[in-house]
């Protein structure tokens, strides 16, 4: 596609400017208020679903922080209750409607209170439609692709009795220049691409957070720069297939490309990135890996399931072998790298026999970890008219089955760590010692050690003892 061609997908700075404007609003009502009750507003914002909506949880609390709220942790003492949504299976869902029954009785000790629900999960007209007939306490809606039409969004909540309500359907366009709130001063997700375009028939995303646009190349190295400059040691770049990147900028620009930018930002130890898809994991992405020092010796590569049957009826666009052959090549280039993996049980149609090349699967790569999830059917999605629905007991008993494996892997993996020396970015105090702090290392392993509060953010050497079910501990080297 030629410059000239491509669509408008920003969000123009007049726009923003215009935001800014009611956040100054906002803060002026919120200062009035603050004088006369002695009490700043508070907020409370709940996050299900991935990394995206946890960063865009961080721009709702960037927004909500200029307007003069501060965050609270009591949902009853709140004056603001925001839920950000997901939909990528239904139990997350379920725990929404769930959120939002209760608060009706907290609505109806504090008339002034404003709930509001966004996220992905609003993206779907039957949701909006459900929530403002069934909970008419929600005061105001909106989706993925308006967020940075909150402060906007709210300050008309606020001002009125009706609920507020604001889907916006389009592609989506990239809003630069919002407000982040980050509380990890040693870590940070930086988004590099929205959206996605592969429609695995059993997925609701592509639906919900539209088509792919990538952020421009010198956007997204600004934004790492200032992060660099602030102290944050580690970078995650975030979007549903980052191999993607690039694709709609033109000027033959490529994750990898975006990455080697990346690998020279000072301040900068380390750089993760996820999701990959496996059909568009580049010879050049592997290199990159390879040579670039920041970047870290860990691939989350999702395969879903082992049947290429299977695959071909998700629409996943690679087979088992095609899998296994890109995992040998990873492994071969980058010695030692951690693989993780997203696996889907119950797909409809799975037989026992497609169930059993999923386990082989995961015998054959030995994969470091894996997220398994049983199949959630999604209105919209291709598999969810899929006839061949597998009952919840089979899934749930495959579940079963599968966690046992991988959960062997695993610890025979980390088995290998034990007496070994490793480079771990210190992240904190661990929650349950005080003496004891926990960083991780360079492929992603959860390390616990007695070390003190001037190691955070530093890299330290330790020398791993003893395995855990879900991390390490180890004595500083
Ligand atoms: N873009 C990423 C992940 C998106 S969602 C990727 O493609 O890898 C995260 C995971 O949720 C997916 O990898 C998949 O394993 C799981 N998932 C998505 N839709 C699902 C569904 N309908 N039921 C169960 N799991 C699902
Ligand atoms: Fe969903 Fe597939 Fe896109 Fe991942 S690549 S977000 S699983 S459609
Ligand atoms: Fe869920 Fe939306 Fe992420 S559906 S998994 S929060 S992109």
């Amino acid at each position: 596609m030629g410059k000239e061609e491509r669509k408008v997908t920003k969000v123009s700075q007049e726009e923003i400017a215009r935001q800014y404007q009611f956040i100054d609003e906002i803060k002026e009502l919120n200062y009035q208020k603050e004088m006369k009750t002695e009490k700043k507003k508070h907020y409370y914002l709940a996050t299900f679903g991935c990394q995206m909506n946890e960063h865009d949880s961080e721009k709702l609390a960037g927004m909500l922080n200029e307007m003069g709220y501060v965050e609270g942790t009591i949902m009853e003492e709140s004056d603001l209750i925001i839920y950000n949504t997901c939909c990528v299976r239904e139990n997350a869902e379920l725990k929404v409607y769930g959120h939002l029954g209760t608060m009706k009785q907290i609505k109806n000790k504090n008339p002034d209170l404003i709930i509001a629900v966004c996220g992905c999960m609003m993206q779907q007209p039957q949701v909006v439609e459900h929530i403002r007939k069934v909970y008419r306490h929600v005061d105001l809606i909106f989706g993925t692709h308006n967020l940075y039409k909150f402060p906007e969004l709210l300050f008309n909540a606020i001002s009125s009795d009706k609920a507020v309500v604001e889907i916006m359907d389009t592609i989506g366009l990239i809003a630069e220049d919002v407000p982040v709130e980050r509380k990890d001063g040693v870590k940070a997700w930086v988004t590099v691409m929205y959206g996605c375009n592969n429609f695995c028939s059993y997925c609701i995303v592509p639906y919900v957070r539209g088509r792919e646009r990538s952020r421009k190349l010198d956007k997204v190295v600004n934004e790492v720069a200032l992060l660099g400059q602030k102290g944050i040691k580690e970078i995650t770049l975030l979007g549903q297939n980052v191999n993607s990147y690039g694709k709609d900028l033109g000027d033959d620009i490529t994750f990898a490309k975006l990455l080697t930018e990346l690998n020279k930002v000072e301040g900068i130890e380390r750089i993760r990135f996820m999701t990959s898809h496996p059909k568009d994991l580049s010879d050049e992405l592997i290199y990159a890996m390879r040579d670039l020092d920041k970047l870290c010796e860990h691939l989350h590569l999702p395969f879903q399931s082992g049947s290429t049957r299977i695959l071909k009826e998700m629409n996943r666009k690679y087979s088992k072998e095609d899998y296994l052959k890109l995992v040998e090549k990873v492994k071969r280039t980058i010695p030692g790298i951690s693989l993780t993996t997203d696996i889907i049980v119950g797909f409809p149609g799975e037989t026992e026999e497609d169930f059993e090349e999923t386990l082989d699967l995961l015998e054959k790569v030995r994969f470091d970890q894996a997220y398994t999830f049983l199949y959630s059917k999604r209105t919209g999605t291709p598999a969810a008219k899929n006839v061949e629905q597998i009952t919840e007991e089979v899934k749930k008993e495959r579940f079963q089955r599968l966690l046992e494996v991988q959960n062997r892997i695993s610890n025979e993996i980390n088995r290998n760590f034990i007496n070994k020396k490793f480079e771990v970015l210190v992240e904190g105090k661990s929650k349950n010692n005080d003496k004891i702090y926990t960083g991780r290392t360079r492929e992603n392993k959860i390390v616990n050690f007695e070390g003190n509060d001037q190691m955070i953010g530093k890299l330290v050497m330790v020398n791993v003892d003893t395995i855990k079910t879900w991390s390490l501990e180890g004595i500083l080297a």
